[in-house]
């Protein structure tokens, strides 16, 4: 059974359902591209500490380039047999340049070789994802600054609170996802730190310079300091890492959730707030007169689908005994599926930011209808020398007689309105309207489109920055 790494001590070949069972090549080929820097800076390292000859390391390098070009063209033969994607490669580079192909793996072990090999990659895609993150963002800000001057009902409970622009609503999502961009950069921090060296668990006799490979794998801190894992044990155990990319992930998604479950709302008969691009909703096989919004729908779904990952991946470490135990190679589907799912869904939501139709009268038309000014009223009184709680419960009768009569605050005649409070006069019914109500919360970080425009500006900058 020669086809096995570590066949010599075995009297049976593996049978093939535990072969099939135990194999992860047909996932983590994923991986090829971080396993064969990996390795060429192990190798690399190996010829300047003297453990490898010259020749040996041009070798391996030839190999390794005819290896990338196999797989990038599609010719590179996986084999189950083979396990994993680094036996793989390890085989056919020994295949391809002989006994130097054998003397790669000298200090080495698989266990630091994946956890290299999964932090090379999703450092990468995290990155990736941050550019994916910011032109999310830039979507975003750009029809809030559009939409700075439109009137949306805010709702707290989903009952009418008070009006607030909708560029200034959009803005609070810009927020979630600027947060989200620096999770995603504290945790590349602690993504980019080398394993190698660490070797199985103990670490290694052979004189290694860690550092060095560190350094040439761009596993430095932002001084330029090479970034290596200190123990060995926790080295190879350690997937902190891709539970906190996770958990950052799922709070993208949870975002993203939050803000779908607004547009479907806001896309429904009863609101009529917006409309999507038809080329983000499908229509019904039945029903002649559906256009669903199932972009946004399915982004709420495919949440649960990353939060699930999340808790696979805590799961998966709770209860293993160091070091390295091979319930981790269970660690790859998850991570690889979570960083699919993130990279489509901000990919499509930056798309249809755009595409997002608004219907302001419809929004001013719910605004009217919910006394989203009664504040402005209590607001008002208070000026006049009242004390808030006092004017709140004045307030509350106002808006009890403008139901009994079906009207808004701002259409009960001013005699009715001093019947409340003497000291109301023909300057309230600016406050009264949406837009005098909007204009007044001219405060940081308020709905003032004033404030909406400031704000657009100050995320131009910070994401031209970026
Ligand atoms: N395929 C394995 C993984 O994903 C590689 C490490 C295997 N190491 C071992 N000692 N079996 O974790």
């Amino acid at each position: 059974n020669k086809s096995q790494a570590w066949s010599a001590l075995f009297s049976e070949p593996m049978s093939d359902l535990v072969k099939r069972y135990t194999a992860s090549v047909f996932f983590d080929k994923r991986l090829w591209a971080a396993d064969i820097a990996g390795s060429l800076a192990h190798a690399e390292m190996l010829q300047a500490q003297g453990i490898l000859s010259a020749e040996d390391h041009a070798a391996i390098e030839r190999g390794m380039a005819q290896i990338k070009s196999e797989i990038e063209a599609g010719s590179f033969e996986w084999k189950l047999d083979l396990e994993d994607v680094h036996l793989n490669i390890e085989a056919r580079l020994t295949e391809l340049v002989g006994v130097a192909g054998k003397r790669l793996h000298t200090g080495r072990s698989r266990n630091d070789q994946v956890a290299t090999d999964v932090r090379l990659w999703l450092r990468g895609e995290i990155d990736e994802l941050s550019l994916l993150l910011n032109a999310l963002q830039t979507a975003l800000v750009e029809v809030a600054e559009k939409n700075a001057e439109v009137i949306l009902p805010g709702f707290t409970h989903l009952q009418v609170a008070q009006p607030v622009s909708f560029g200034h609503h959009l803005l609070a999502y810009v927020e979630m996802f600027a947060r989200d961009s620096e999770r995603l950069a504290d945790v590349r921090r602690r993504v980019n730190r080398l394993p190698l060296g660490a070797a199985a668990l103990a670490g290694t006799s052979y004189p290694l310079d860690r550092e060095r490979v560190a350094r040439t794998l761009g596993m430095v801190d932002d001084k330029g300091v090479a970034c290596v894992c200190q123990n060995s044990l926790d080295a190879v155990s350690d997937r902190d890492f891709a539970i906190e990319f996770t958990a950052a992930a799922s709070l993208v998604m949870v975002h993203v959730s939050r803000l779908s479950e607004e547009l479907i709302l806001w896309m429904s008969q009863a609101f009529s707030f917006i409309d999507l691009a038809d080329r983000f909703c499908t229509g019904s096989s039945i029903m002649p007169q559906k256009k669903n919004p199932d972009v946004p729908e399915l982004a709420r779904g495919k949440t649960g689908r990353v939060v699930g990952h999340l808790m696979g991946l805590i799961t998966l470490m709770k209860g293993q005994p160091l070091a390295y135990n091979k319930d981790n190679q269970e660690d790859k589907e998850p991570l690889f599926d979570t960083v699919d799912t993130l990279k489509d869904t901000l990919r499509i939501f930056a798309e249809m930011a755009g595409g997002i139709t608004v219907k302001p009268e419809a929004m001013e038309r719910a605004a009217l209808k919910g006394y989203a000014t009664a504040t402005d009223l209590a607001d008002y009184l208070v000026k006049k020398g009242l004390a808030f709680r006092d004017a709140h419960e004045i307030v509350a009768h106002a808006v009890k007689t403008a139901i009994q009569a079906g009207v808004d605050l701002s259409q009960l005649p001013l005699s009715e309105l001093q019947k409340f409070d003497a000291r109301i006069g023909e300057d309230v019914f600016e406050g009264l309207s949406l837009r005098g109500s909007l204009e007044a919360r001219n405060i940081l970080g308020g709905t003032a489109p004033a404030q909406v425009r400031a704000q657009v500006a100050r995320h131009r900058a910070r994401l031209a920055q970026a």
